[in-house]
């Protein structure tokens, strides 16, 4: 390997619309369906969440995954001319066919580029940051652009109360970029792995081409995510503590040495689970799942913007991204800003 990637420009996106918990509570009462505030706060640690508006197409996850990749640009001064590659880290395309890749390539421009889209769901980001990793690695891509966005509340499945709460919609973007070896600022390293036997946890029946949507099915609400939120939290606190250490651990070194922790946003108490295990102090963890909500493959992306552009990273920082989703995925990136 020759070359190694870094990280120099960061955007994100949300729709206009802000759903609190109360505005939930209302819409699943009207299925007679009970649930409060208080409930949801305190077993996720989520306030609210944006919901993108399905009848505009300025809020397709496209969209925002294009204005999110324009401040992306913005701040790394690139232009669409200089990308060299799209990876587009998302469960809920635009279509099916073409990729949301291709969708942002077409309104952005990019003629240079080769544009594809990952599902790993939430772990999405990482995975699709470790692969532009590789290719600017090997010497095949110089300038990549990574997106991890969503447009989830079409897939929400409002008769169940312990799923329904969680998710809302967003997109983040960053603009990679080849540099030497050796340079201070740069991934580190990504580990990533999954579980396919553990698909059931998290999952769509219908909607692919293995169980069509008919009349029937819509019916049953086949169409929308099924969750089995309780397996879920476990897994997610096992495996986000066992990658973040196999991270730091190939790297030499501890929990100590990380300035900024940024795990999957996916339950306020799974976070703060894993950053017990790890005894890294929640002041070194950046959140914004109480705002957003779980906004699947956006959640790392829209926390590091966040974090990049209010200050709290700075040059010379160490960043661990941690991740698990539907899958299962997980992995972790360990990089030097
Ligand atoms: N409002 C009020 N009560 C509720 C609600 C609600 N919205 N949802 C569930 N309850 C009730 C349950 O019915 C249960 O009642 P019971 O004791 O009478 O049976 C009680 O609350 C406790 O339910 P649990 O499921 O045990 O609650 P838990 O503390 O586990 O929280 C939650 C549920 C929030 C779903 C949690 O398990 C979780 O966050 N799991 C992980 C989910 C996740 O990470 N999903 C995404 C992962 S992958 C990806 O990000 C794509």
């Amino acid at each position: 390997m020759s070359f190694a990637a870094s990280i120099i420009g960061t955007g994100c996106a949300f729709p206009h619309q802000r759903v609190t918990n109360e505005e939930i509570v209302k819409r699943l009462e009207r299925d007679h369906i009970t649930t409060n505030d208080q409930w949801i706060r305190e077993r996720t640690g989520i306030r609210e969440r944006r919901f993108s508006d399905l009848e505009n197409p300025a809020e397709h996850n496209s969209s925002l995954g294009v204005t999110a990749a324009s401040q992306a640009l913005d701040m790394a001064g690139r232009s669409p001319d200089e990308i060299d590659q799209i990876i587009y880290a998302t469960c809920t395309p635009d279509t099916l066919m073409p990729s949301t890749a291709c969708w942002l390539q077409h309104k952005i421009g990019a003629p240079q580029a080769w544009a594809m889209d990952i599902n790993a769901a939430c772990s999405g980001f990482v995975y699709a940051l470790a692969t532009a990793d590789q290719f600017i690695r090997s010497g095949q891509t110089h300038t990549a652009l990574v997106i991890g966005a969503e447009v989830l509340n079409p897939f929400i499945n409002w008769r169940d109360r312990g799923s329904c709460i969680l998710f809302g919609d967003g997109a983040g973007a960053a603009v990679v970029e080849r540099t030497e070896r050796d340079a201070p600022a740069r991934i580190l390293s990504s580990h990533l792995l999954s579980d396919g036997n553990l698909w059931e946890l998290l999952y769509i029946p219908a909607g692919g081409s293995r169980m069509e949507v008919t009349p029937g099915r819509y019916t049953k609400n086949l169409h929308k995510m099924r969750m089995y939120g309780k397996e879920i939290f476990k897994v997610a606190v096992r495996t986000l503590a066992e990658f973040a250490t196999r991270s730091l651990e190939s790297n030499g070194y501890t929990i100590d040495d990380v300035d900024w922790f940024i795990p999957h946003q996916a339950n306020y108490r799974i976070i703060e689970a894993v950053a017990k295990r790890l005894h890294c102090p929640m002041e070194k963890v950046v959140v914004n799942v109480d705002r957003y909500g779980n906004t699947s493959a956006a959640t790392i992306p829209t926390a590091l913007d966040e974090a990049v552009r209010d200050g709290r990273i700075q040059k010379g920082h160490l960043i661990l991204l941690d991740s698990f989703g539907a899958g299962l995925t997980y992995g972790a990136i360990l990089m030097r800003w």
